[in-house]
């Protein structure tokens, strides 16, 4: 069994399952918020609004009650699993990388030199004071100003995005408020969306008119999660990128971009109700443009004065790297190459060049957990070789 890696292989699964459960989450959300925006009054019947479609072979004829029909159907079908699902597994992917894998992942020592359990404390505490604060913003008299409450909202984010990055590491803590924003997207459909929906339903099965506030406020909390739908994809994926959290206030990158998710999914509502989009487009399209310039302004610092050759380079490499990225790592947690990144020859340290910038000279990712210490002045020495055209 030497090759059987259960961390792996249970990563994979909770990965695909989360990803699954995601999709399915979102697209019935996004579904959803397009027929109802969508919705024309009726021709006949006494349904509030309807909606034609054509899909697979057949067509659709979605009919909208409000407040319910007057009887109600035998079977309705509730969506709720699927935000339960992807929460649990993306709690318990959580865990996996970045509790179990703490030292790794989550905990920079040049930051603060948290225990594991500490940083776990930290970062649990965040996601349930997240939830409260919103709770409690929402509850507050800010709610009846969508606008007031998403600001003091994205502010609290702000805020935690900063206080986060301060004691984890720049993944660590985007994942954190990403983690953050799609718990409170869970809570609202668990806590709020789906309990008065109930109450609403034993109401009308009990012949007794439902309070409108439970509906007023289960429809703001769906229109507040559809707004922080991109922000948290984007925070999904941004691993993948490290110019983004590898930049100098990844904070502020993570502002810049969850601000123009918001902006995107703005142009689609408008879109759905047949509105003009012209504004919101423009303003997507400037919070795009002052995303990318920011972290290209920050990435442009000066230019290498001297060629750097690979003999002076390739110490580095075997020392600070090759532990983990070898064809035999000697780094007791890796008994592969992460990612199948290979660091041993110089023509495999040139193919990489580009990822090894970003990850060790524009940020300080890798090392990961840097257990050797690797110092600025050692990176900057990586980055002349890389500017330099990796001459060997
Ligand atoms: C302690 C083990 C370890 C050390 C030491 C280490 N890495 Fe990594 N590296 C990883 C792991 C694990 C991953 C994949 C997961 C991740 O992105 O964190 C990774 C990913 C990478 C990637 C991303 C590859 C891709 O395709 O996205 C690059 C580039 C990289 N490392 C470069 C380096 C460089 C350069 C050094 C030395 C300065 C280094 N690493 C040192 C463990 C290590």
């Amino acid at each position: 069994m030497g090759g059987f890696d259960l961390w792996e292989w249970l990563n994979l699964a909770i990965r695909w399952l989360h990803l699954t459960a995601g999709i399915a989450w979102i697209g019935a959300s996004f579904h959803f918020i397009g027929l109802d925006l969508r919705l024309k009054k009726p021709r006949k019947g006494d349904a509030s609004g309807e909606d034609w479609a054509v899909h697979g072979g057949g067509f659709y004829h979605s009919q909208k009650y409000m407040v319910a029909p007057a009887e109600m159907p035998e079977t309705l079908h509730w969506s709720k699993w699927e935000a339960y699902w992807t929460w649990i597994s993306g709690f318990s992917l959580l865990v996996l990388v970045y509790y179990v894998g703490a030292k790794s992942f989550l905990i920079d020592p040049e930051k603060v030199a948290l225990s594991p359990a500490a940083g776990i404390a930290i970062g649990l505490a965040s996601l349930a004071s997240g939830w409260v604060i919103y709770d409690l913003l929402c509850r507050s008299s800010l709610r009846s100003s969508n606008l007031v409450l998403g600001i003091c909202w994205f502010l609290c984010l702000l805020f935690a995005a900063y206080a986060l990055n301060s004691v984890f590491t720049a993944r660590g803590a985007y994942l954190h408020v990403g983690a953050i924003i799609g718990t409170v997207m869970v809570g609202n459909v668990f806590f709020v969306i789906i309990p008065n929906q109930k109450k609403v339903v034993a109401d009308l099965v009990a012949g007794r008119t439902p309070d409108p506030a439970l509906g007023a406020a289960a429809k703001q909390r769906s229109l507040h999660n559809n707004y922080m739908t991109l922000p948290v994809l984007f925070i999904m994926i941004s691993h993948h990128y490290p110019m983004t959290y590898g930049a100098e206030r990844p904070w502020l990158v993570l502002a810049l971009l969850g601000l123009t998710g918001v902006a995107v999914r703005h142009v689609f509502n408008l879109r759905h109700r047949a509105q003009s989009t012209t504004h919101a487009i423009a303003v997507a399209a400037l919070m795009a443009l002052v995303s990318v310039t920011y972290v290209s302004m920050e990435k442009g610092g000066g230019v290498a004065a001297q060629a750097v050759p690979f003999a002076e380079v390739q110490p580095l490499i075997a020392r600070h790297c090759a532990g983990c990225h070898s064809a035999k790592p000697t780094h007791p947690g890796f008994p592969v190459a992460p990612l199948g990144l290979k660091l041993d020859s110089y023509a495999q340290a040139k193919a990489a060049a580009p990822r090894i910038k970003a990850m060790a000279v524009d940020s300080e990712i890798m090392p990961l957990g840097n257990d050797t210490a690797m110092t600025k002045e050692e990176r900057a020495k990586l980055g002349a070789w890389i500017a330099s055209g990796t001459p060997q």
